[in-house]
């Protein structure tokens, strides 16, 4: 066991596709440039308070040229096996994205989360099904115990997200990350391989509206 993840190249799990129902993951596509572009620029006042605070404004961030040099960046990250980069689609259209990132191996076996998704795919449960297809990977083939999830406190949706895939509260981190312009407090949230009786999917299908 440990002479796979004591190999940085090695990436068990990665490339892969998941899906379940009418959403599906899979590695960033060079075809989605313009999608993801368009997508981008649209959801700018539903987007930029969560992101990294950056110089160059939101349009110039966003172009397809970007996306192709971020997607290039993280399919070499995702080749060292730092990370699982996956593009998000609904009924067939790109709505979002679901990332691992800084997977540490060795005893820690641990990762970050981050997501985001279309303020029109919003309010449906599809970001959670994403989100909760992705943890099962990364606990069953990837081989992670741990998957951390930072959240703003007055991000309302995202922790809502969490909290109803079984994500545990674990404490607030102050001025945790530069976001939207300052140091933003986080509320860290983690959920372990050991946490569920079943899979982060069933805890989903629970979860959904009656
Ligand atoms: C965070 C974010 C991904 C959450 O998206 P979301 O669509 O609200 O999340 P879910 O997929 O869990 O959908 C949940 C909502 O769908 C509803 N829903 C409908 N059908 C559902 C189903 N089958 N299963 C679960 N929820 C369902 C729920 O009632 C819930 O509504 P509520 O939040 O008003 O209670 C989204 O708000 C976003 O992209 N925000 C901007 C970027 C961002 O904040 N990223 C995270 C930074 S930490």
């Amino acid at each position: 066991m440990s002479a796979l993840w004591d190999d940085p190249a090695q990436h068990p799990g990665w490339p892969a596709t998941l899906a379940h129902g009418e959403v599906e993951l899979h590695p960033l596509r060079r075809s989605d440039a313009d999608a993801w572009s368009r997508l981008r620029r649209e959801n700018e006042a539903w987007l930029a308070p969560w992101e990294p605070t950056a110089q160059a404004d939101w349009a110039a961030r966003h172009t397809p040229q970007v996306y192709r040099a971020m997607r290039r960046a993280a399919d070499r990250r995702a080749r060292l096996g730092s990370s699982l980069p996956f593009a998000v689609r609904h009924r067939g259209r790109l709505v979002g994205q679901v990332t691992v990132d800084n997977v540490v191996r060795g005893a820690l076996r641990s990762a970050h989360l981050g997501y985001w998704i279309d303020r029109g795919a919003a309010g449906q449960g599809v970001a959670s099904l994403a989100v909760a297809l992705v943890c099962d990977h990364a606990f069953g083939p990837v081989g992670l115990h741990r998957l951390q999830a930072d959240v703003r406190p007055e991000n309302g949706p995202s922790r809502r997200l969490v909290q109803r895939l079984g994500f545990r509260e674990e404490g607030l981190f102050r001025g945790y990350l530069d976001i939207d312009g300052d140091w933003r407090d986080h509320v860290g949230h983690a959920l372990l391989s050991t946490d569920l009786p079943g899979s982060v999917l069933a805890r989903w299908r629970q979860s959904a509206p009656s």
